[in-house]
């Protein structure tokens, strides 16, 4: 939640006089950097400059307009910064209002700093600083640490910034990534994390920070992963790191990344969604490459964990949120067919709190685009605690989740920048799949052969895919006939009912309008009371076990006058029959179908929101990277 951004670029750029024509200016980098990190949140955003002439600081408080804002004001700025901060915010204590907007800055008016994360214990310690003469202007927990670092700093000036930060961080509670500027020393910025992500970066005549790699993407590909409690200093072409413990020095983690710029970038698409919609046949196959070894055997990226372990595995948790928690219940049911284990999947929030039953011989499988949800992070690291195996699905390579678990597989998406989820969903499904191939493999219920046939058959799904985007427009004129209705029922049976949820999910966040997904069977027991004349049903009719008594559930609610919508696959004109709208897709086995039939569903949801005039990248009140509880 929230992104924040950092740079010091030193004299040289102040001077406009950068080394090798290479070290970017302050200002617009934070202003870029800032557009990048936007789905991280929106409700506001801000920035503070330092240089020759002290700290300024913007702000701004206009949703999704923040930015521009913030922009026009920053035209007035001062001459010459040589380091700044920016924040894009979602807010959590106080409401999204300009006065809330990060920056904070302490009483003096000469330290700002920007904070992603929650400060639990910041009303105590507010209460305190409050007797001892701060003054408070804003209702956010995280003026308590400008106002902590002002009191550390005047009592210990000779530990300097980065003492005074580890003094103040070693009084709070709470998840925090935190950058913080001072007029008295312009050059530096120092930045800290505890469970919120940071990535720090150095050029030549340069150092960056950032809550997530597109920020900082075009100015270097190599970066450092800060971890959790340590301390950073950045100065124009060095960082240096220290735990925030004891001060003493650590040796960062290198990360090199491979994206391209150009994939945080809309490619000539109107909005990101559809750019990345149109990147799911590409985050399929990448997913699937190179996942099998010329003897058959199948590869994770990471694997610190033994195949007598995997062999011993006796259950499978699977903990995710949103979309990710769709996947695993997608996924549920190839593990359980193919690799003859129990799965019980978990919203991340519920698991961690009701003393879930594991052992060493569970294995319990994260499954998070960012690696960085904190319920999801929370909820493994729990998982970690009783002792259970940890595998984790991530698109971020490096990121916190990824550390901490005992194996990886990643989904090889690219940066996803709409906030809602649609090639890392993909692309997780996939990878879910292939991880249930794995321990098939291992536990010794598929044989190689049968493996390499099944991902064989995956390897067709991107063309798949390929050909349900192709019938994008037709997709368009079916949400056209819908676009009046105000309420809409997703349904659907075996794996067809996570892609129902997955399906209504997609529409409630786009397009604001009421959209439930259940499992078919269960709609006599109580949902079709919903069913009335204008209520759109949106079921998904492909050819599961289970398809015949899908069809008799939509009978039942179109004789309740419901306008049925079905996803069909092409050539069944029999179920084509019973809908009023059909959208098509390519016959898939059943258990790979949930990656091509969730597509018409996210086409549904895009054309609606469209047609409804709404922001499909960012819609109201969500972000991206959920880093709080
Ligand atoms: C947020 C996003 C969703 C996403 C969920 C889980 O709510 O808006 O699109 O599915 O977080 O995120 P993760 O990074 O853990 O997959």
């Amino acid at each position: 939640m929230c992104g924040i951004i950092g740079i010091t670029a030193g004299a040289a750029v102040a001077g406009g006089e950068p080394p090798g024509g290479t070290t970017p200016g302050v200002l617009p980098t934070l202003l870029e950097g800032l557009a990048r990190l936007e789905y991280r949140g929106y409700d506001s955003a801000g920035l503070a400059l330092t240089g020759p002439g002290g700290l300024w600081r913007a702000r701004a408080a206009d949703g999704t307009r923040s930015l521009e804002d913030l922009a026009k004001r920053a035209e007035h700025g001062p001459d010459g910064a040589v380091a700044g901060i920016g924040h894009t915010r979602w807010a959590t204590h106080g409401r999204p209002t300009e006065g809330n907007a990060h920056p904070h800055v302490d009483c003096s008016g000469r330290l700002a700093l920007v904070h992603n994360g929650i400060i639990e214990n910041h009303v105590e310690l507010a209460d305190a600083l409050l007797a001892d003469g701060h003054r408070f202007t804003s209702e956010t927990d995280t003026e308590v640490l400008a106002h902590l670092i002002e009191t550390e700093l005047a009592g210990h000036p000779d530990g300097g910034l980065v003492g005074a930060v580890r003094a103040a961080l070693g009084r709070v509670r709470g998840a925090f990534a935190l950058a913080a500027v001072h007029a008295d020393d312009p050059e530096v910025v120092v930045a800290a994390r505890r469970v919120s992500p940071l990535l720090l970066g150095v050029t030549d005549g340069a150092a960056f920070l950032a809550s997530d790699i597109p920020a900082i993407l075009g100015l270097t590909h190599d970066f450092f992963v800060l971890d959790d409690d340590q301390v950073a200093e950045l100065r124009p072409g060095s960082v240096s790191v220290v735990s925030l413990a004891d001060g003493s020095p650590v040796e960062p983690v290198p990360l090199h990344v491979e994206w391209d710029l150009d994939a945080a970038r809309k490619d000539g698409y109107d909005d990101f969604m559809s750019k990345e919609m149109h990147e799911q046949p590409k985050a399929v196959a990448d997913t699937l490459l190179d996942r099998l070894l010329p003897d058959g055997t199948l590869v994770l990226d990471e694997v610190r964990i033994t195949n007598a372990e995997f062999r011993a595995v006796t259950k499978v948790f699977v903990v995710a949120c949103g979309s990710s928690y769709h996947a695993g219940l997608m996924a549920k049911y190839a593990i359980e067919q193919w690799a003859r284990l129990p799965v019980e999947i978990d919203i991340a929030s519920e698991f961690r709190y009701r003393q879930p039953v594991l052992d060493g011989q569970t294995l319990v499988i994260g499954v998070s685009q960012s690696g960085e949800t904190v319920d999801t992070f929370q909820a493994v690291r729990e998982a970690d605690r009783l002792g259970a195996k940890v595998l984790v699905i991530t698109n971020v390579v490096d990121s916190s989740m990824a550390r901490e678990s005992d194996a990886v597989l990643y989904t090889r998406a690219g940066p996803e920048i709409g906030v809602a989820a649609t090639k890392t969903h993909l692309a997780q499904i996939t990878a879910l799949e292939v991880l249930a191939l794995y321990l098939a493999q291992a536990r010794g219920t598929l044989s190689v052969a049968a493996a390499r046939g099944l991902l064989a058959a995956m390897g067709r799904l991107p063309a798949k895919v390929e050909a349900v985007l192709a019938r994008a427009d037709e997709v368009a004129e079916v949400a056209g006939a819908c676009r009046d209705s105000p309420s809409f029922i997703f349904l659907g049976r075996h794996v067809g009912y996570p892609v129902a949820l997955e399906g209504a999910l997609k529409l409630k966040e786009l397009s604001y309008l009421r959209a439930e997904g259940f499992p078919a069977g269960e709609l006599k027991h109580g949902p079709i009371a919903l069913v009335e004349p204008g209520t759109v049903v949106v079921a998904v009719a492909t050819r599961t076990p289970v398809w015949e008594k899908l069809v008799a559930n939509v009978a039942e609610v179109k004789s309740r006058g419901a306008t049925v919508v079905l996803v069909v696959e092409e050539d069944d004109q029999e179920t084509a029959g019973l809908a009023d709208h059909v959208l098509w897709v390519p016959a898939t086995e059943h258990l790979f179908s949930p990656v091509v039939d969730v597509v018409p569903l996210q086409l549904f949801a895009y054309s609606l929101a469209r047609l409804h005039g709404l922001d499909v990248d960012r819609p109201r009140n969500l972000a991206k990277v959920v880093t709080v509880e």
